[in-house]
């Protein structure tokens, strides 16, 4: 087991650009409190590869700044736990009832029933030698009803559509407290236990189901296997394995 750290700083305001954003300028401007800073809605909240995330009133929407020691090992590993600190405190949120157990789309996004339902943006910034890591969570929670777009009626979910009525400061709280340990008592950016491994393969949307990913300029296509230490996804393709280290993952069908 690692080093203790500090209690964490909770802030919120109703409405912003992009809490990553927040964290970012807060640690530019030297303010070094351990914050997670949650908004009820952005204005401009942003995704993975460039796209924007939809953020209106009524989801969750937070970020946590993550300061490094410089010793980490597996950076890319962050946001894996993230996801698997998301995903458990949805399941525990849900304790009781009869929801459907929420997964892990590698590396990023979390899926209820085969639709997006978390999106999770890792961040880092470096300011007088010293890195630090902004994991930003975006969860959607009251139904989007009239208001999702049309292109992403099929894509996406929200927990109360699928039965989950979260407090939605208790969730802030219990992803927070869970990422934490993970990465400061476990130490998992500088050796992931077994442990959390197979919870995380456990979890995964895309085991065992056909895949496209990029590899180069290229796309290819193989049978998505499981995560590996350094958070890269095994594929197994006809010219072997494939060890995918970015990029996104395409047109996801059962073998
Ligand atoms: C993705 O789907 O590619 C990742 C989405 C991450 C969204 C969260 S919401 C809180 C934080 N602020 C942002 O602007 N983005 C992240």
């Amino acid at each position: 087991m690692g080093a203790s750290y500090p209690e964490r700083v909770f802030l919120h305001v109703t409405e912003t650009r992009s809490t990553n954003d927040d964290i970012k300028k807060m640690i530019y401007s030297g303010d070094n409190r351990f914050a997670v800073m949650s908004a009820d809605s952005q204005f401009g909240g942003r995704g993975r590869l460039g796209r924007s995330f939809l953020s209106p009133d009524g989801g969750i929407y937070f970020s946590a700044v993550y300061p490094l020691s410089g010793r980490e090992k597996n950076i890319p590993f962050l946001t894996l736990a993230a996801g698997l600190a998301t995903a458990e405190a949805i399941d525990d949120a849900a304790a009781g009832e009869n929801t459907p157990t929420p997964l892990i789309k590698w590396p990023n996004d979390i899926y209820i029933k085969g639709k997006k339902v978390c999106g999770i943006l890792t961040e880092l910034v470096s300011v007088g030698g010293h890195p630090t890591a902004i994991v930003g969570i975006g969860i959607n929670v009251k139904s989007f009803g009239e208001n999702c777009p049309a292109e992403l009626k099929d894509k996406i979910t929200t927990l109360n559509d699928e039965g989950i009525f979260p407090d939605k400061n208790s969730l802030i709280r219990s992803v927070t407290e869970r990422l934490d340990r993970l990465v400061y008592s476990e130490m998992v950016l500088e050796n992931v236990p077994d442990s959390v491994l197979d919870a995380l393969n456990r979890r995964s949307f895309i085991r065992g189901k056909t895949i496209v990913f990029s590899d180069g300029d290229i796309k290819k296509s193989g049978i998505a296997a499981s995560i590996k230490r350094d958070g890269s996804l095994r594929v197994i393709t006809e010219d072997g394995d494939k060890f995918v280290k970015f990029g996104e993952i395409t047109a996801i069908k059962a073998r």
